[in-house]
């Protein structure tokens, strides 16, 4: 897919200004960023649930998003539920959904109130409800930022696991710089609502090309 001369302004605010950026299917991209960069604003309006400014994201043909927000939601009902409600009426979706919660360490608690879920379990469920049915892109906000270490790598696993699938893209919003290395070909590097730097993930970590990205590398390294 393609982003066109995308901004967001919230007043005076611009909270993303986009030159171009062209994301190719089967790719798994980090974006890294301090907080406010505008990582979120970015996936959101390639999502579709927010309206840019100006500009465009402009998908392949038969491209078809699935997107984790930031802040994991659970709606009335039992965990089940709202892990089903991600799916679409395809018969497989019901074996899937126990599938993705026996991985993610639901199962027990697949009949339970979802509004009763722990912080991390929310987070679990949510992952489950976006993989649950078929994409071409996974957008990934922070997913594991409320798990445990061992949840963590299971959930980095079903999403490698969904991408190879799929041959899905994957934009995986983080702030572990190690995460990154580990899911993604391609980090993207956001400052200020603009890219700074995008390249492959190890050659950036190693040899950042921007003094920026290299004094955020450093910051985080200490
Ligand atoms: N609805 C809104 N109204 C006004 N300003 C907003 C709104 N949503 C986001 N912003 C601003 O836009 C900027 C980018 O926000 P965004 O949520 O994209 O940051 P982020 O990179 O995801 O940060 P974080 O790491 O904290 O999640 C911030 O300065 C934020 O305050
Ligand atoms: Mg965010």
């Amino acid at each position: 897919m393609r982003i066109d001369r995308l901004i967001v302004r919230y007043g005076d605010v611009t909270a993303l200004d986009i030159d171009g950026l062209v994301l190719e299917r089967g790719t798994s991209y980090a974006v890294i960023g301090a907080n406010g960069c505008g990582k979120s604003t970015l996936v959101r309006c390639i999502a579709g649930v927010l309206a840019p400014t100006s500009g465009a994201v402009v998908p392949d043909p038969g491209d078809r998003v699935r997107y984790m927000p930031q802040r994991s939601y659970a709606f009335y009902g039992s965990t089940r539920a709202n892990v089903l409600l991600g799916a679409d009426a395809v018969p497989e979706a019901a074996g899937r959904a126990e599938e993705l919660m026996k991985a993610l360490d639901l199962s027990a608690l697949a009949q339970q109130k979802a509004k009763r879920l722990s912080g991390g379990q929310t987070a679990r469920m949510a992952l489950a409800r976006t993989l649950v049915g078929p994409g071409t892109w996974l957008l990934l906000d922070e997913p594991t930022a409320a798990l445990d270490g061992e949840s963590m790598l299971k959930a980095e696993r079903l999403v490698r696991e969904y991408r190879e699938r799929h041959n899905a893209g994957v934009v995986f919003i983080t702030h572990s710089l190690k995460q990154a290395a580990r899911v993604s070909d391609m980090l993207v590097f956001m400052e200020g609502g603009r890219i700074v730097e995008m390249g492959q993930t190890k050659q950036l970590l190693d040899r950042p090309r921007t003094p920026s990205l290299a004094r955020f590398l450093e910051l985080f390294g200490s």
